[in-house]
């Protein structure tokens, strides 16, 4: 194939300006010829013969009359078995091997196959000669880690086809031809075990998108209870410098009910790259007791690399996911941070002169933003069979401030927000999802009127705690003193979970629905005391015992005895049930 070709005419950072003969289009995949390099190009605008590209790379050393060689192909990834455990950078090249090729410092210019042609995948064939088949349609299966991974007819393959051959049971390489299709019109084609497919285009072989509503359990309680995500849906964290974000992510890529994680660390910080990247395959999955690598994909930038590899690896990812979804496996999307992601737009935006919207950010961000988070979604798959894709994207608002664009743009399109706060995280309230600011539009495991109860009470509890800065704790009653009181224990026993205790890091919904419901017997309970003394030191008594008891083997020995303990000392101090609850606890 003989793609166009075109010449540097201008050198802004990392976009350059291409005149060009021939046709080009947006998204497009060009080369420019540096000495003896090769730097992958994006095109993001075309006006007249000239176009724009981002380079995927430093552009040190690129001039005026430089050669410029377009693909004719999108930006695009390489799917098919053996993505799980991979640790690739934006544009998909795996990093260990980058690195060994290129030497420690990665060298600008050098591309690896995404997929190694070496490993042999035991190939099990599903469709026969003579089976109508199309796109994302099932030719065979190969397993992959603890997953059967359907070799499918490639998603670009539009219409219908009909089987020539499938190979027979046997072991394959990445690259090896394992069934022909033949077309409408009598032409054949080779279907290999991969795949390419363009990022910048959502994968949209199913047959119908549901309602995002089973939640997607991350034993995370203040999340699973009171701010749940739904599988297939969004979900946003935004959060100052160091109010938790990463860490949060963390635990949810290692706790989340999902079948695969695909983390997208884009723009973080190098160090906290590289601490993902030693501690992953250190970290087992208790489900299937292998190392957790084996079902998750990296995709890391640092900011150190140039902000267009950014924008890509958050493509790269959502593809990864969608690509999974297909098999009817749920796949879980993180991405961190998104900021990154959106601060790259803007350099962009900004060289390529367009009209700046609010603090510069380009006009379309909110679309862009939208766009990526709608690839989200539950799936019903032509089998029959459901996939889903959840994505949860942090957002690193300069100062903390909620109100700056890349949040609010967020907001408009997710179906969840776990706003960090940076009072929670200084007083090492941890996970410091904001109890009052955040908020859900998905059910999760507890009947939303009792989820409402409790938290009535710490957003009661927090009024007097205002109050209290203001009149002193005498001026308080001591009624409103024990609405405080408990709102306080809810805080400490309840939304605050110690990440690193072996036991409390994370909690299963059946655990939470158990302790919960004895949680809620507390809060309704009426209790009176002689003073606030009296009720504090019984309160502060009572949430010792409670964060035994959550420190506590679910249902040993111990668990039993603390909740005895908790129990008689309620019993010992209610006058009775109040009113509001009776119905609540029926
Ligand atoms: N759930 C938690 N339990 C205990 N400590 C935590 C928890 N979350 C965060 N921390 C503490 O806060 C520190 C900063 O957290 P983290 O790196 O996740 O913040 P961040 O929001 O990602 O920051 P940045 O904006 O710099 O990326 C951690 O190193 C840890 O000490
Ligand atoms: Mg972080």
């Amino acid at each position: 194939m003989i793609g166009t070709k075109g010449t540097v005419v201008a050198v802004n950072g990392n976009m350059v300006s291409v005149r060009f003969d021939g046709v080009v289009s947006m998204n497009e995949v060009g080369y420019v010829k540096v000495a003896d390099k090769k730097l992958k190009s994006e095109v993001i605008r075309i006006r007249g013969n000239i176009s724009q590209l981002q380079v995927f790379e430093i552009t040190k050393g690129i001039t005026v009359g430089d050669e410029v060689e377009f693909t004719g192909d999108m930006l695009s990834v390489e799917v098919g078995p053996g993505l799980l455990g991979q640790v690739y950078d934006g544009l998909q090249n795996p990093l260990p091997q980058l690195a060994k090729a290129a030497g420690f410092f990665l060298e600008r210019g050098v591309y690896i196959d995404p997929l190694s042609g070496e490993p042999s995948w035991q190939f099990t064939p599903k469709a026969k000669e003579g089976d109508r088949v199309e796109r994302a349609d099932t030719l065979g299966t190969v397993p992959e880690g603890s997953f059967t991974h359907r070799i499918m007819v490639p998603f670009y393959l539009y219409g219908s086809y009909t089987v020539s051959w499938v190979k027979p049971e046997g072991s394959y390489k990445i690259h090896d031809t394992i069934a022909e299709l033949r077309d409408e019109k009598g032409n054949n084609i080779q279907v290999k075990l991969s795949f390419r497919w363009p990022v910048k285009r959502a994968v949209d072989c199913y047959e119908e998108r549901l309602k995002p509503v089973d939640p997607m359990v991350t034993r995370v309680r203040l999340i699973d209870t009171f701010f749940p995500v739904a599988r297939g849906g969004t979900y946003c964290i935004p959060g100052p410098f160091g109010a938790g974000k990463t860490v949060l992510q963390q635990i949810t890529s290692r706790f989340a009910d999902v079948d695969i994680v695909i983390v997208a660390a884009c723009g973080e910080r190098a160090g906290e790259v590289v601490e993902t990247l030693k501690e992953f395959p250190e970290l087992k999955d208790e489900r299937t007791g292998r190392s957790l690598m084996e079902r998750t994909i990296i995709i890391c930038n640092t900011s150190s690399m140039p902000v267009a590899a950014r924008e890509a690896s958050v493509y790269t990812a959502v593809t990864l996911a969608e690509y999974y979804r297909q098999m009817g496996l749920h796949v879980l999307l993180l991405a961190d941070s998104t900021s990154r992601w959106a601060q790259a737009m803007r350099e962009m935006s900004g060289r390529l002169e367009e009209i700046p919207g609010e603090e510069a950010f380009p006009a379309y961000m909110e679309s862009t933003i939208a766009n990526f988070y709608e690839r989200a979604g539950i799936v019903r798959l032509r089998d029959g069979s459901l996939g889903s894709v959840t994505i949860g994207g942090t957002v690193s608002p300069a100062g903390g401030n909620f109100e700056e664009p890349v949040t609010q743009a967020t907001l408009k399109v997710v179906g969840a927000f776990h706003g960090l706060s940076r009072e929670r995280s200084d007083a090492r309230k941890f996970p410091a999802i904001h109890p009052m600011d955040s908020w859900s539009k998905y059910k999760g495991i507890i009947p939303s009127e009792k989820v409402e109860y409790a938290h009535g009470f710490m957003r009661r509890g927090s009024e007097v705690e205002q109050m209290m800065k203001v009149v002193g704790e005498e001026g308080t009653s001591i009624e409103d003193y024990i609405v405080y009181l408990k709102g306080d224990l809810i805080d400490s026993v309840y939304f605050q979970q110690n990440s690193f205790d072996a036991v409390d890091a994370a909690v299963k919904p059946e655990r939470q629905k158990y302790v919960f419901a004895k949680l809620l017997g507390v809060l309704a309970s009426q209790f009176t005391f002689a003073d606030k003394n009296e009720a504090r030191s019984w309160f502060n008594r009572l949430r010792q015992k409670f964060l035994d008891y959550n420190g506590s083997e679910w249902k040993s020995e111990r668990f039993e005895g603390l909740e005895n303990d908790i129990e008689s000392a309620v019993k010992l101090q209610s006058k009775g049930l109040d009113k509001a609850a009776e119905k609540i606890l029926a």
